[in-house]
């Protein structure tokens, strides 16, 4: 595996190259990665990694100092999984001066759910992702279902600046006991990480409920917040949504049996923890 970190030699590598796989992420790999990169090689030759700990999608009280990074065991990762390139720029490669030209995504889709708790995360988010396409300009890139909203509103950028790059999602890779992969499980204590898969649970209930017909969904994502709370944790948004633009569904999309889906986020201790299911 070829370890670069300037976009100018990365291109050099790159040159010609029409079916590059794309996994961009922010290290600290886990399973959950590792499945996104078998799933990129299956869609494209060369797969193409990246690592960098994106500082624009970080709000100031958040955890970009104290984000995992652990770099060596990644590379020993990638190159088991038969990873062609390893893109690993710093912050002075990727923003040699101020990255001031910025990738807004749409309030509709931005502002909600995990942007209303994170304000200007997604803007971080489109503006890194915009800026390693160009640098890697991949055929296809992979992202995990896991963070949602992050892949819609990815998959909807591409489209309307139609981008050559198709947006693949891959599902979301979970333990034994439910919990979803996540570089921030991490941070939680033993006692917490038993705790963890009630997040998993909650979706579940929610969706067990609207699949018996409980079409209240207010009262169902109340009740879902009221019950982690019970058990001492501090829900931001347990949120039932239309799959295809992420807004509340209406009595009538209910009615009409809209695709679903149910989104959650919620702190156990100091730990802020996301996670979704398809109804
Ligand atoms: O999902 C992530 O790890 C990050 O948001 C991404 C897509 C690598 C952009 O920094």
């Amino acid at each position: 595996m070829k370890i670069i970190s300037t976009i100018d030699e990365l291109r050099d590598q790159l040159r010609g190259q029409l079916r590059t796989a794309f996994v961009p992420t922010m290290g600290n790999l886990h399973e959950g990665h590792l499945s996104l990169m078998r799933l990129a090689r299956k869609h494209g030759d060369p797969v193409v990694a990246s690592i960098f700990v994106n500082r624009l999608q970080f709000g100031p009280n958040e955890d970009f100092d104290k984000y995992p990074r652990t770099f060596q065991a990644d590379v020993e990762k990638l190159e088991k999984e038969g990873v062609y390139v390893l893109f690993a720029p710093t912050e002075k490669d990727l923003y040699p001066e101020p990255q001031e030209y910025r990738v807004q995504p749409p309030d509709m889709l931005g502002n909600t759910l995990e942007g209303e708790f994170r304000p200007g995360f997604f803007n971080g988010v489109c503006t890194v992702v915009t800026k390693l396409f160009s640098c890697v300009q991949p055929r296809v890139a992979v992202f995990g279902k896991k963070d949602y909203q992050q892949l819609m509103i990815v998959r909807n950028m591409a489209r309307q600046f139609a981008l050559p790059t198709e947006i693949i999602g891959a599902e979301t890779y979970r333990a034994e006991d439910g919990l979803a992969l996540s570089s921030r499980n991490m941070y939680l204590s033993a006692e917490e990480r038993a705790e963890a898969p009630a997040l998993y649970q909650a979706l579940n209930f929610v969706a067990g409920e609207m699949r018996a017909g409980h079409l209240d969904i207010f009262s169902v994502e109340r009740d879902a917040m009221d019950q982690l709370a019970k058990r001492g944790w501090k829900p931001d948004y347990i949120s039932i949504r239309k799959r295809i633009d992420l807004q509340p569904p209406s009595a009538g999309d209910l009615a009409q049996g809209a695709p679903l889906v149910v989104l959650a986020a919620a702190k156990l201790g100091t730990t802020r923890l996301i996670d979704n299911l398809e109804i």
